[in-house]
């Protein structure tokens, strides 16, 4: 693991962003094909601490810390990223076409703000390659094991127009909610364009509703269906989603993706502007997301599953989502910044946080 930390770090550092994350992943897939490395990797990780086990989507997780949407866009890592720790993969976002995504460059780092920008702009192989690619794991994997929760994020094609973006949607439910242990709805990335307007009641009702009922007609057991949420919505706008997920029985609610803003950045602002329009991730977004947590938390008492994302980087902050009412947690710029290690350490961490015994 030490080799594979220092590998990772001397990525990082001197390429940049995307390439660096584009290796890392390279490495951790390679490194968890390679039998010795990988059976060391699952004993000090796998499973982590009983203790942290979670039941939550009439899921069993083993740990309540996930790798957040973005990171394994197209499911080529997710038995990697379990590997080191991670108590469930959401992949995606996928679209019903395949995209390149914004040119590039598209992903930078703030690290005096412990921050991501990035305008990805959803590349991705799309949904029927992502379809293929889960079902094949699953049919390699049918030994037994411990069982891998897989999320699956879905988005809207940016050439597809918004007023087709409920057949868009069904399109990807289709291929995909037959290989996913449950279903994100995203409407809150800032990358493409008008995608954030679909969080607005009414053409978030149409689109649930329709996800919702072509998901069941691909599926036998029901997927349990959640919809991903901008920290930039009001908090009515944000109370509103959470009302209308209770009354459409959408199972949960993950809060939050990205930010538009730039408020309160201790990066040099000339730098801020320079990188440009995209989403913000990080620890800037640690009050946000919380506020938005407690919100939900209140207003849905016990009728939405939540999943907190938004900067966090500890296991106090993991521990922290727990106790105002998260049922499960995810990162993704904390990994970044952190590295490999950064999971089984931080369930280290919350293990001991939660039995109250020493690390
Ligand atoms: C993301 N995020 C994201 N979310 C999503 O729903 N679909 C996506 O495709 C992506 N892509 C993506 C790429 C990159 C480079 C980053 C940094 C983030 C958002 C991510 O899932 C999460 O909601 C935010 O990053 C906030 O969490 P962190 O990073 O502060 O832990």
């Amino acid at each position: 693991m030490r080799v594979y930390r220092r590998l990772f770090d001397a990525v990082l550092t001197r390429t940049d962003a995307e390439t660096a994350h584009r290796l890392g992943l390279g490495a951790m897939r390679a490194a968890a094909r390679v039998p010795g490395l990988a059976a060391a990797g699952r004993r000090r990780t796998c499973p982590p601490d009983a203790a942290l086990e979670v039941e939550a989507l009439g899921l069993r997780f083993p740990s309540p810390l996930g790798i957040a949407a973005g990171f394994d866009k197209n499911a080529k890592g997710v038995d990697a990223l379990v590997g080191l720790g991670f108590g469930f993969v959401e992949v995606g976002t996928v679209t019903a076409q395949p995209q390149p995504g914004s040119p590039r460059p598209r992903l930078f780092r703030l690290p005096a703000d412990r921050a991501v920008v990035n305008r990805m702009g959803f590349n991705n192989d799309g949904a029927e390659a992502v379809a293929q690619r889960l079902a094949q794991r699953l049919a390699q994997r049918r030994t037994p094991g411990q069982p891998v929760v897989v999320g699956v994020n879905i988005g809207r094609t940016k050439v597809v127009p918004t007023a087709a973006a409920v057949s868009d949607y069904e399109a990807s439910t289709r291929l995909l909610a037959p290989h996913a242990d449950y279903l994100v709805v995203n409407v809150s990335s800032p990358n493409t364009p008008a995608l954030r307007d679909l969080q607005a009641v009414e053409p978030l009702r149409a689109l649930l509703t329709a996800v919702r009922a072509q998901a069941d007609a691909v599926t036998e057991d029901r997927v349990p269906l959640l919809v991903k949420i901008a920290p930039d919505l009001s908090d009515t706008d944000v109370l509103a989603v959470a009302d209308l997920a209770v009354e459409l029985g959408v199972d949960g609610i993950v809060a939050v993706n990205t930010t538009i803003g730039r408020e309160g950045l201790r990066s040099d602002p000339a730098h801020v502007a320079a990188v440009g329009p995209g989403g913000l991730s990080g620890q800037p977004l640690r009050q946000r997301s919380l506020q938005v947590l407690r919100l939900l938390r209140e207003r849905a008492g016990d009728r939405l599953t939540l999943i907190s994302v938004g900067g966090v980087w500890t296991a106090e902050d993991v521990h922290e989502r727990l106790r105002t009412g998260a049922d499960l947690v995810q990162a993704y710029t904390a990994f970044v910044y952190e590295g490999p290690s950064w999971p089984a350490r931080t369930n280290r961490e919350l293990a001991a946080l939660r039995t109250g015994s020493p690390r």
